[in-house]
């Protein structure tokens, strides 16, 4: 099968993961702390880069397959990969934002949805049952288990609540490069499906739309929108898989940081 092409993190490498992982969440955490009525999304990502210069960082999307801007910020219908632009954010939008950082050559992947100010019953419930559903994909990345079994956990909670995962984008192992393998979707796919591993690093993702699971990608090549025009919520965090407890590489850790 291909669980050679799968690579385990120790050592130095581990390490420098934890280290990745922990500038991307603080970054992450900086940039949801900026974000307030009136902003343009290009402010907000000059913004990121700036704060991943701070922490000697560098955006590990920027340049990805002529990927044009420091992160991905999506507002309401769009899901992943929105472009920054000279929209204002509103009062009542709810805002995905997706930070890749390359850290002494390694990466930290992590997103959240947010509301700017506040927001609507339907939104907040939304991004409610997507973080859920990411934590519940986290608490199932365990070694013994198979990605199925992340995958069915985040399946199982959202569709349980009425919303829909996404089945174009998926979750995926992470380390010197952005995306490695196993792939992670957040819905049972029946394909291969592998055992998870201590020492495996994974970018889990979900993609939650109020509608349908339908989505499309606009002229600009990138950004990806609901097809039903509805909501929707995106949450990530890169983990370890270990013997016991998966370990949340991108919450921000400020011990690490020190001095940065
Ligand atoms: N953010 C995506 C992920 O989490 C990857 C974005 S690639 C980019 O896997 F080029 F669109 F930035
Ligand atoms: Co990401
Ligand atoms: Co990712």
């Amino acid at each position: 099968m291909f669980v050679e092409k799968i690579i385990l993190k120790s050592g130095a490498d581990l390490e420098a993961m934890r280290l990745a992982g922990a500038v991307a969440g603080k970054v992450l955490a900086e940039i949801l702390g900026f974000i307030r009525p009136g902003v343009t999304t290009n402010q907000v990502d000059r913004f990121a880069g700036e704060r991943m210069a701070a922490h000697g960082a560098k955006s590990a999307f920027l340049g990805y397959r002529k990927y044009p801007c420091q992160t991905c910020i999506s507002v309401n219908e769009e899901v992943v990969h929105g472009l920054a632009n000279d929209r204002e954010l509103r009062f009542g939008d709810i805002v995905s934002v997706d930070v890749g950082v390359v850290y002494r050559g390694f990466i930290g992947d992590t997103a959240w949805t947010m509301a700017v100010g506040g927001c609507g019953v339907l939104a907040q419930q939304l991004m409610d049952v997507t973080e859920k559903s990411l934590a519940l994909g986290i608490a199932a990345a365990v070694a013994g288990n198979r990605v199925s079994d992340i995958s069915r956990a985040i399946q199982g909670y959202v569709e349980g609540h009425g919303f829909s995962v996404v089945r174009e984008f998926v979750g995926h192992g992470v380390g010197r490069s952005l995306h490695e393998e196993p792939q992670i979707p957040n819905f049972v796919d029946g394909k291969m499906d592998q055992k998870l591993r201590p020492g495996m690093t994974l970018a889990i993702e979900p993609m939650v739309n109020a509608g349908a699971a339908d989505v499309k990608i606009l002229k600009d090549g990138w950004t990806v929108v609901t097809r039903d025009g509805s909501l929707s919520a995106h949450f990530e965090h890169t983990v370890l898989v270990t013997g016991g407890e998966p370990e949340i590489l991108t919450w921000q850790t400020p011990s690490v940081l020190k001095g940065s």
